[in-house]
């Protein structure tokens, strides 16, 4: 195994811990709420959802908020920790299904389905390999009318790594291609594993040339992870994060960007 795979490993035991704040539930609401807008426009009911990189399933614990709880679930991670981890919070929910599989050398047409809604979030997208290849074999598994993408990588020019590049005069900080370790782990024994850091312009390029529709790209969190003063209650949080969303119209400025797209006109 290499290093990079024992980091989410090591890391899956204390992932949900990690999310487990106000900002970070505020997140995963706003996101929740994204993937309602994205599947309103739905011919038909969303009845299959396949997550790439689904960690612990933060994406699974969130499918009642956006009106997909009884939706067919197959979770695909490296990691068999996080894996397991998933299958012991939902061990009574029936029409789930994981599968250990690195996203950069698996065939998602393997999995011989087609699918309403393909999710891969919170950074999860910064680890693929060739973004325009993966796209392209997201688009086979799509459902021809009712297909739905929102995929989320980390913002290569976000507050945070232009602040730390003039701060620590390290034009290393902008790079595309950086070790990185989870916003939140405070873990100094890694650097973190090889992570890719994008701009709306690259994602969008992509989901065009991958020949998907509907592109639009978002920034989520921009400045509330670098002051002090964190929201004290989720209601703050999914408040703060929407202001941030509304007020500031450059979503490369943020943390993460969020990719939505669909296989329909
Ligand atoms: C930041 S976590 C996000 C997890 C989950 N999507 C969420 O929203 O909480 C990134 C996940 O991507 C997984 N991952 C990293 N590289 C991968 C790869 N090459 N193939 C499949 N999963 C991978 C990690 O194991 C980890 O669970």
């Amino acid at each position: 195994m290499m290093d990079q795979d024992r980091y989410f490993d090591a890391v899956a035991s204390k992932y949900d811990s990690l999310y487990d704040n106000p900002l970070s539930q505020g997140e995963n609401l706003l996101v929740a709420e994204d993937i309602a807008v994205l599947i309103h426009s739905a011919a038909n009911k969303v009845q299959s959802i396949l997550d790439i990189g689904c960690g612990t399933g933060l994406m699974l614990d969130m499918t009642p908020h956006f009106g997909c709880a009884d939706a067919r679930y197959v979770g695909t991670d490296l990691s068999e920790t996080m894996l397991r981890r998933l299958r012991e919070k939902h061990a009574t929910r029936s029409n789930t299904e994981t599968h250990r599989c690195d996203m950069n050398t698996f065939d998602l047409r393997n999995l011989k389905e087609e699918f309403d809604l393909v999710l891969s979030t919170f950074g999860a997208f910064s680890y693929v390999k060739d973004p325009l290849n993966f796209l392209q074999d997201v688009k086979h598994i799509l459902k021809k009318d009712n297909g739905h993408l929102l995929v989320m990588a980390y913002s290569r020019f976000s507050v945070q790594n232009i602040w730390a590049r003039l701060k620590q005069q390290n034009p290393k900080y902008t790079d595309a291609v950086r070790p990185y370790v989870y916003r939140n782990d405070s873990d100094s024994s890694s650097n973190g594993p090889l992570t890719r850091f994008h701009t709306s312009a690259s994602l969008t390029e992509a989901a065009h040339r991958a020949g998907l529709h509907r592109i639009s790209v978002k920034g989520l969190n921009f400045f509330l992870d670098s002051t002090g003063n964190k929201p004290a209650s989720t209601e703050n949080a999914i408040k703060a994060l929407r202001e941030e969303r509304l007020q500031i119209p450059l979503p490369d400025l943020s943390h993460s960007l969020i990719l939505t797209a669909s296989n329909y006109e």
